[in-house]
């Protein structure tokens, strides 16, 4: 009896002082109620708050690129919702430019494929690609490894996310996965709105959503705003063959992933290669810039022998308002999201 009362006060004792290691209003990694359901394998992987602040910390050490100049977070940045500001294709490693966009990052546990292209389907398995990569950071995983094995910091939070304080590429890859995951975009004020505060959108606003509804609800579709389909969108054509590159079937070529429209306020420059610079610039293609280049142009986009999606400039400006309504400014603030 006294044995199973002590055994009892030590498992309390660590469960307290587990509580207390745990910020218990930081809930970590919250599917919302009106989202579907995750694409992340959570069993395989399953969230932890502590893997995340692993995750962060990788996420902003320059140490995983060759010459501890370039960190996840340069290309990245949290105020433009991890999108890269001022940057029209990706630069990297002794200045080098890349021939895409960075994307911004949030939602990722809702995405199937990662890239424009599509070109990587398991999220644990994405991030050998920009630390390979010779123009983003140049560097290889056994060598990122070897390097973060010198710094005790890491020993202790790889132990307090794994249990041990094995530095494994596995781990590696699960911990950035958990900060990836846990970056939730879901408090704009246009989820306001749908939560039922109606003042939550003006007439205007409002107005714009139903617009955006008819005109590009079709492909940004669902609370997700992307049905996550390879679509060509009418851009003039340049030597980046989008999905093909994936797939080589031929109807692919020109394909890139439908990004989501959260934050798009803030994620500029836009489309696969950078190309817009504001929502102005990007409104008008869909009015009269829409181009057929090549037969995989999308049919929403051509409907009665017309190109493009007709809309009138009092259209336009409302659409953007509403597309304005989209950023989450508490996401592109939360300090579990930061370099701190
Ligand atoms: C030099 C700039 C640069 C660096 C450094 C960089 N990225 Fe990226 N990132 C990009 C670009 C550009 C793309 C899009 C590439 C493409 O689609 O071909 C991208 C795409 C992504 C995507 C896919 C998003 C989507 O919606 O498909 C994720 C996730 C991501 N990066 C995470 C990371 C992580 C984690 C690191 C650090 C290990 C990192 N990036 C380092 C520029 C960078
Ligand atoms: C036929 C499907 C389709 C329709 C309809 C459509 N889009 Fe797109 N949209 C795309 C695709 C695909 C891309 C990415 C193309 C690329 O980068 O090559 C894109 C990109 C964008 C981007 C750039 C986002 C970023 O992060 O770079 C914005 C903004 C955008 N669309 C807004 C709209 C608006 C507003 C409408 C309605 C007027 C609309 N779209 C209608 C498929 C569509």
């Amino acid at each position: 009896m006294k044995k199973i009362y002590y055994l009892l006060c030590v498992l309390l004792l660590v469960q307290c002082s587990k509580n207390e290691d745990n910020n218990p209003t930081d809930k970590g990694f919250v599917i919302p109620d009106n989202f579907p359901a995750v694409k992340y394998n959570l069993i395989e992987n399953p969230y932890s708050n502590e893997k995340r602040e692993l995750g962060r910390k990788l996420f902003y050490d320059a140490r995983l690129s060759r010459d501890n100049t370039v960190s996840c977070g340069s290309c990245h940045q949290q105020v433009v919702a991890f999108a890269h500001a001022g940057h029209r294709v990706s630069h990297g490693i002794d200045n080098k430019l890349g021939t895409r966009n960075a994307p911004a990052l949030f939602n990722l546990a809702w995405n199937p494929l990662f890239f424009w292209d599509g070109g990587v389907g398991d999220l644990d398995l994405f991030h050998i690609n920009p630390i390979q990569n010779p123009v983003e950071m140049d560097e290889t995983i056994p060598n990122v490894i070897t390097k973060l094995k010198t710094d005790n910091n890491y020993t202790d939070l790889f132990k307090k996310a794994f249990g041990s304080s094995d530095i494994t590429p596995l781990r590696f890859n699960q911990a950035l996965s958990a900060f990836m995951i846990s970056i939730v975009s879901n408090q704009s004020r246009y989820d306001d709105y749908i939560a039922g505060n109606t003042a939550a959108l003006n007439t205007s606003e409002k107005e714009g959503l139903q617009l955006f509804n008819q005109k590009c609800a079709n492909c940004h579709a669902g609370i997700l705003f992307s049905d996550f389909s390879f679509r060509n969108n009418g851009l003039t054509t340049g030597a980046d063959l989008g999905r093909f590159r994936v797939s080589v079937i031929t109807t692919d070529s020109f394909k890139f992933k439908v990004p989501s429209l959260r934050n798009v306020e803030k994620s500029g420059p836009y489309m696969h290669d950078g190309r817009f610079t504001t929502l102005e610039e990007i409104l008008d293609h869909y009015a009269t810039g829409v181009v057929k280049t090549n037969t995989t142009l999308d049919t929403i986009l051509q409907q009665d022998g017309t190109l493009g999606i007709p809309m009138t400039n009092e259209e336009k400006n409302k659409i953007i308002l509403f597309l304005k309504t989209l950023t989450d400014t508490k996401m592109l603030s939360d300090t579990r999201f930061s370099e701190q």
